[in-house]
């Protein structure tokens, strides 16, 4: 029978077999996965019904590199895409391995990318430089210097205080708003941190505050994405805190 089942639907009898959400005084071993029953999704006119402000594809999907330090999968930026349909241009500016990009290819839409690796600085105050605007800017940047990129010290995990990575991340805001067409969507991927220095740094609160700031609105709810993969699930820590299992997208919008 489990057999049978597995062969129809490998992913319910896999459910099956796994431990649901342990009691607190029996956690299963860190090893295996746990279920967690999310709540219903109301039934919506939205042309992607699984997107909701809880992500959690477990498969990154064939998009960018996964080698590529900070990659985030691909499921995301392509549910973002189906459900906003950019009818021009998209931009990336801070591709890293280029997700996004082949996200786009993958969808026809015409997309734009850069990265400091490639001597585009997304924090200059001169703006994006190309002239262009966009329907839709998908952003992830640095969480700080949770992760080093660039031999460069315009990187903005290069950034020697909080408050120059900071003052760098609201001129970003402030491009992404020049060249966003009104009516354009950013969305922002970002993660607190906790810093050995600086402590516990919520740096999705400052990128709300800073995107607020260069006068951008939200557009709707959070999205909660799950770290699946996240190279830290992995390791085996002597302190005690809290881990956290997730990372924010926030879509901001300029207005009309
Ligand atoms: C979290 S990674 C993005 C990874 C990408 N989403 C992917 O899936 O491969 C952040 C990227 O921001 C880039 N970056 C850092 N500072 C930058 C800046 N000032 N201008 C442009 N890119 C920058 C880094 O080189 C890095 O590739």
């Amino acid at each position: 029978m489990t057999s049978l089942l597995a062969s129809i639907d490998p992913f319910y009898a896999a459910c099956l077999a796994l431990t649901a959400s342990p009691a607190p005084d029996h956690p299963v071993p860190p090893d295996r996965p746990i279920y967690a029953r999310l709540p219903r999704v109301p039934i919506t006119a939205s042309p992607v019904p699984h997107l909701t402000s809880l992500y959690h594809f477990h498969r990154a999907g064939e998009y960018g590199d996964r080698k590529w330090p900070g990659n985030c999968g691909g499921n995301l930026i392509k549910d973002l895409l189906n459900y906003f349909k950019p009818r021009g241009l998209v931009f990336d500016p801070m591709s890293g391995s280029g997700t996004a990009r082949d996200v786009c290819e993958e969808l026809g839409i015409p997309c734009l990318t850069g990265d400091i690796h490639q001597g585009f600085d997304a924090c200059d105050p001169a703006g994006f430089g190309s002239g262009e605007t966009f329907d839709f800017i998908w952003a992830h940047p640095p969480y700080w210097r949770q992760k080093l990129y660039a031999a460069d010290e315009r990187d903005l995990s290069r950034s020697p205080t909080l408050e120059h990575f900071l003052r760098r991340y609201g001129v970003f805001f402030r491009n992404c708003r020049a060249a966003l067409k009104p009516g354009g969507k950013l969305a922002v991927l970002m993660g607190d941190y906790s810093d050995r220095d600086a402590g516990f740094v919520p740096l999705v609160y400052h990128t709300k505050r800073l995107a607020f700031a260069a006068g951008l609105k939200q557009h709707c709810t959070d999205i909660i994405r799950f770290s699946h993969g996240a190279s830290s699930g992995k390791k085996v820590y002597r302190s005690s805190f809290i881990p956290g299992l997730h990372d924010v997208c926030s879509i901001f919008e300029k207005a009309n």
